[in-house]
């Protein structure tokens, strides 16, 4: 059992009043609270371990190195990866699809296809149409239906002897479905074909093995596992990393420079430009670990109680439709009710204490396949409690009562 009134005290925000109303934070698919040994370790490093990475040999930059690498360490153990060469340090997800479609990407030619998903979030469709743009590479998009389920039928027929790339979502931000990313990575594979996952939404809630999934390439972000914004993490196998030149060039990414030639670091450093956030990857080791000390799997169970409830409750309200009915679905609850608009809901919902997230949530597609503009979103984290999904949904029902 997990003791969540402990777990709350980790987290000061969480003792916050909006309008003098206790908080309900519910917009954790958007970015994370963070728990307090994560913020000191922050305040800590800038205090008494800050320096520049790689660059000295004097002691506070060994010390900086180490907690970074040490980190690198911790991310590769997290994601079961072969070697911590594999973990490449970025800003988050967003960067890692775009160092991914312009490394990768400038090794593609005219015609080249590339396999993405109609549930994809915006960072996993335009980095493939600037590719589009620059190369002439073609996008292919793999349905999904009502429910918010892959056509995998349709996806298995999809591939040709020009498709390069699968770039596809683990867990949708929108509609919560858990995609089947071994058997997408296996049909894939079958054809010699590489795979991004896009593993925002699943790395924070359960775990993630790189190495059973079997995928060639894995992004996440820092922030939305407990840890800062600022810093993320591209998983890639070896082969791969090799092969790709460059993302963006400067200090770090080296070994020899001169004006004639110059060679370039090995990896993980040959896609790590410029002073790294080296104080996020270690707050983000931190991040790991204290998710690591609860536990993904009573985290994953605990959230999808939490998320069942929450589908149990909403259900009941008339003219509230809820979108995405996958069977393997995480704890993501989004909404519309008959008549009100997205908006107007948040909007309302938050003079009432409740931070949701409205709007297309950067997945249009998704909005455009159920022919709405927006939507509500309720997204859980190990913090929240049922007591907090009962003023959430009271407080649904009240916004209603106003129209
Ligand atoms: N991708 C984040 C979300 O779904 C920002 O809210």
């Amino acid at each position: 059992m997990l003791d969540i009134n402990k777990i709350r005290e980790e987290f000061p925000i969480l003792g916050t009043k909006v309008y003098g109303k206790p908080l309900v934070y519910l917009d954790n698919a958007a970015t994370m609270q963070k728990p307090r040994v994560v913020v000191e370790a922050e305040r800590e490093q800038y205090y008494t371990n800050n320096a520049n990475v790689h660059r000295g040999v004097h002691y506070l930059s060994q010390q900086a190195t180490e907690m970074q690498e040490n980190a690198r360490v911790k991310v590769r153990n997290f994601l079961n990866a072969a070697s911590e060469q594999e973990i490449i340090f970025t800003r988050g997800t967003t960067e890692g699809i775009n160092l991914v479609a312009t490394a990768f990407g400038s090794l593609l030619k005219e015609g080249d296809e590339i396999i993405v998903s109609e549930m994809e979030h915006h960072s996993n469709i335009v980095p493939w149409q600037l590719l589009q743009q620059r190369q002439g590479v073609v996008l292919k998009v793999v349905p999904f239906d009502d429910n918010g389920e892959l056509d995998l039928q349709k996806y298995a027929e999809m591939f040709t002897e020009r498709t390069r790339l699968v770039s596809i979502v683990h867990v949708s931000n929108v509609l919560g479905t858990v995609n089947p990313v071994k058997d997408i990575v296996s049909v894939a594979h079958g054809h010699g074909v590489p795979v991004l996952i896009d593993a925002a939404q699943s790395v924070p809630h359960f775990k993630v093995d790189v190495r059973d999934i079997d995928c060639d390439f894995l992004v996440f972000s820092g922030h939305k596992v407990y840890a800062p914004t600022g810093i993320g993490v591209l998983y890639g196998k070896r082969e791969l990393l090799d092969k790709m030149p460059p993302y963006q060039g400067g200090g770090e990414m080296i070994s020899t420079v001169s004006f004639e030639h110059t060679e370039y670091e090995t990896i993980p450093y040959k896609f790590e430009a410029g002073t790294p956030n080296y104080v996020g990857a270690n707050a983000l080791g931190i991040a790991l670990d204290f998710v690591e000390n609860i536990g993904l799997d009573k985290i994953h169970n605990y959230e999808l109680q939490l998320a069942n409830y929450a589908t149990e409750q909403l259900s009941r309200i008339d003219g509230l439709r809820i979108f995405g009915r996958a069977a393997q679905k995480d704890a993501v609850v989004s909404f519309l009710v008959d008549g009100i608009h997205h908006l107007d809901m948040g909007t309302l919902l938050d003079r009432l204490g409740i931070a949701v997230r409205t709007g297309h949530h950067c997945a249009q597609p998704i909005m455009t396949h159920y022919n709405v503009d927006g939507m509500v979103r309720a997204s859980f984290a190990v913090y929240n409690t049922e007591q907090e999904i009962d003023f959430f949904v009271a407080a649904v029902k009240r916004v209603i009562q106003m129209f």
